[in-house]
């Protein structure tokens, strides 16, 4: 896997790090010209372009001790102010860069972030669903939209993408990654930062973007938002930092610290992580940024007596930038000057800061994205287009008994049932940037847009699901106690012949602050879920959701499932794409479905355990009351037709360590319409120095097949792909016995075997 992993960082660099090839010379003349700037600083203003304020009027975390709109003025003047979050639209952005260019003794523009996760203003699927589509074009395609949008906005850099390994679905933060798997998880990663940054971070239509959060915050220990990680560094080197190392190979240009601490080590002040890894061994030469006062929690940790010794440990470790806390605008001078922190490692801070800067193209005119004609750029007929094709290729179909699906657009009433399907809001999802409230086309209107006559959509809302105003801070109340809604839903599914019943989660029901003990359906959905399979047979459910949800009752009874995510803007019409059949699903889900809450943490790559076969007896590993599978596991979705496999051929049945295994398998649509199907590889390494898990994601195709078509599919393996981090702590492949598999999830496939000497 590594070795496909530094392929597909080696391809960034060939077509886009050239950001490096192209522009060595520029890079040369860029590097001369911070240090030039960099030669006229301060110690101050060095220090203030290590400092990052929020603009005070949209926050994403606590306000910070003291905060004062004027001091913040009048240190943005003063030049103490080097980036800026949350600061929004073309003319905020260029007013807030006018106080520092035109007061500041030297100029010195601002960097702006924002958090724009899928999307600014069109919404595109959150990041959990376009993995699902397991096409990195289409993540990146989503990117680089977001990324047009963002800078006619003025903001220079966005804090994505998130390449959070997550295998908790209690954690409400899933929905911002891609899932349980590393290798996807890069695949992913690489895609985005190409989509963001583009070949130049010097056009005027690519920002900045930052792989976060550096590490291992997605095992935050039984899913609980902000808590400690226990993790162990084999699982941190093979599963974590996979996709943070390819994000790096293909010239990502910023890193988030984590809030999270690792073995007690906050990683906001983790030296190995920072220092020795990231900017040693990994060569990364962007700069890092804390997340939201991530060095003030050094010392809520337990860490760091005060924040001045935070400080002091976040700068040394290698944080660059300080984003919120103040910690360094107030302490790094003293700790400099009281001789403890070598200015030296100030300096390496503000060149990263100032290269990006640079390389944005912001000393050649600090208004340059704020002068875009904003309106013309953003929410256009050409993204809303992208944000339905992407959409589409996000949704997962997890169940269609009987062909119930496709619906037909004439001859068939439909009832449309349940609080979410005419939720114009919900689809948006969480972190929406500046997505338009209720802007998203709703599952309602997506049907009525597509039946031939309309009057055969019949619509009921169901018992109310969410009983507050949703915001993105504010915690939901579920409505528990009115259940009024249901009898009219259940009249109105008697008397029609299909139903399709949207159940799920509000969209701020997943995201940060947002775990769940409980991921089962909330409010009155079940209730109304059975009261509706009582009298109609044929019911479709349309899952909206931000992360796994147990779903085992509606696995048995309902017949047709779509996992349709929060898929963003065009949603209800991309979802009504594959309900009547204009577009055949191929989504595969990035993430196990559990049965219970109890299972979790549940993935494929598990390890084996001394007692993996069933016994008799019960000594063996297993839940007496729960089997271990998951409900739907990783890789898994269907299709309208079906796919058959065959002729697996490994051209060798023994490599060595500079051969190449060459993997090929027949897959033919054996049904009547045309399908895509993702092709999936996976590896068993049977005995190693350490154990090695049950199987291992090593490549991924996605196909088109015309009804009737076969087509060969090759995938190639070589030593490197085979490595891990080992109990050495070097990465390396060990010669012995593999089993490999090719197929359509991680728990089917064809069987091969072949031994690396
Ligand atoms: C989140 C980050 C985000 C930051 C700025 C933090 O609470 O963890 O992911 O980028 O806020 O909004």
């Amino acid at each position: 896997m590594y070795k496909q992993l530094l392929a597909m960082g080696l391809f960034a660099l060939t077509v886009f790090g050239s950001v490096n090839a192209q522009n060595n010379e520029k890079r040369v003349e860029i590097d001369q010209k911070v240090d030039e700037l960099l030669s006229k600083m301060t110690l101050e203003e060095k220090i203030g372009q290590l400092n990052q304020y929020s603009s005070s009027w949209e926050m994403t975390g606590p306000a910070p001790s003291g905060s004062n709109e004027q001091q913040m003025l009048q240190e943005i003047k003063s030049g103490m102010v080097g980036s800026m979050l949350n600061v929004t639209g073309a003319e905020a952005t260029m007013n807030a860069q006018k106080l520092a260019v035109e007061n500041s003794r030297l100029g010195i523009p601002m960097i702006f972030g924002y958090d724009v996760v899928h999307g600014y203003k069109t919404m595109f699927p959150i990041p959990l669903a376009t993995a699902s589509s397991w096409d990195p074009a289409s993540a990146e395609l989503s990117a680089h939209l977001a990324a047009v949008e963002t800078a006619a906005s003025g903001i220079h850099w966005t804090f994505a993408p998130m390449i959070d390994i997550s295998r908790d679905a209690r954690w409400g933060r899933v929905m911002e990654g891609a899932g349980e798997d590393p290798f996807l998880g890069a695949a992913m990663a690489v895609a985005q930062v190409r989509g963001y940054q583009g070949t130049d971070l010097n056009s005027e239509n690519t920002i900045a973007a930052c792989a976060k959060h550096f590490a291992a915050y997605g095992f935050a220990e039984a899913g609980r938002e902000y808590n400690t990680v226990e993790i162990s560094e084999y699982t941190l080197q093979n599963m974590v930092l996979p996709p943070f190392k390819a994000a790096v190979n293909a010239g990502v240009a910023s890193l988030m610290n984590s809030f999270n601490i690792i073995g007690g080590v906050p990683s906001t002040s983790n030296n190995y992580l920072l220092r020795e890894l990231l900017k040693g061994a990994w060569g990364f030469e962007g700069f890092v940024v804390s997340d939201w006062n991530s060095i003030g929690e050094i010392h809520e940790h337990g860490a760091a007596p005060d924040l001045k010794e935070a400080a002091y440990l976040a700068l040394k470790a290698g944080a660059d930038l300080d984003m919120a806390a103040k910690a360094y605008l107030g302490y790094l001078k003293e700790l400099v000057e009281e001789g403890r922190l070598d200015v030296k490692l100030v300096d390496d801070a503000v060149r990263r800061v100032l290269r990006i800067k640079y390389e944005l193209g912001l000393f050649d005119d600090p208004y340059r994205y704020s002068k875009l004609d904003e309106d013309g750029l953003v929410l256009n007929d050409e993204h809303l287009k992208a944000a339905r094709e992407i959409a589409k290729k996000s949704i997962v179909l997890l169940k269609n008994e009987g062909q119930l699906l496709p619906l037909k657009k004439q001859g068939q009433t439909i009832a449309v049932i349940g609080d979410l399907a005419d939720d114009k809001d919900t689809p948006l999802g969480s972190w929406r940037a500046q997505a338009i409230t209720g802007s998203a086309v709703s599952l309602l209107e997506g049907m009525e847009n597509a039946v031939t006559d309309k009057g055969s959509v019949r619509f009921e809302q169901g018992p109310v699901y969410v009983s507050n105003t949703p915001s993105f801070t504010q915690h939901l109340e579920f409505n528990e106690t009115d259940p009024s809604g249901i009898d009219d839903a259940v009249k109105l599914a008697k008397e029609t012949d299909v139903v399709v019943l949207a159940l799920g989660e509000n969209c701020f029901q997943s995201g940060e602050g947002r775990s769940q003990k409980d991921i089962t359906l909330k409010g009155f959905q079940q209730e109304l879920l059975e009261a509706v399979c009582a009298v109609n047979k044929n019911v479709v459910v349309v899952l909206m959701n931000g992360r796994p949800l147990a779903i085992n009752w509606m696995a048995e009874h309902v017949p047709s499932i779509v996992e349709a995510w929060h898929l963003g803007s065009e949603a209800g019409n991309a979802i009504a794409d594959v309900l009547f059949g204009d577009y055949n699903p191929a989504g595969k889900l990035p993430v196990s479905f559990p049965r219970s809450v109890g299972q979790v943490p549940i993935y494929y790559n598990h390890f084996s355990t001394g007692r993996s076969e069933k016994t008799e007896n019960v000594f063996w590993s297993h839940y007496t009351d729960e089997s271990n599978d998951p409900l739907f596991p990783f890789g898994y979705g269907l299709s309208y037709t079906t796919f058959e496999y065959s002729e697996l051929t490994l051209s060798e049945s023994e490599i060595t360590a500079d051969q190449k295994l060459k993997v090929s398998v027949v897959v033919k649509n054996t049904g009547k319409v045309n399908g895509e199907e993702v092709v999936q590889l996976y590896v068993r390494d049977l005995y190693g120095s350490i154990a090695r898990p049950v199987k291992e994601l090593k490549g991924f195709e996605k196909i088109f097949l015309k009804a009737g078509e076969s087509k060969m599919v090759e995938f190639e393996l070589e030593a490197s792909d085979l490595a891990f981090y080992g109990a050495d702590k070097t990465w390396k492949a060990e010669a012995g016995d593999f089993h490999l598999w090719v197929g359509t999830n991680s728990q089917s496939g064809l069987k091969g075997e072949f031994k690396l000497k």
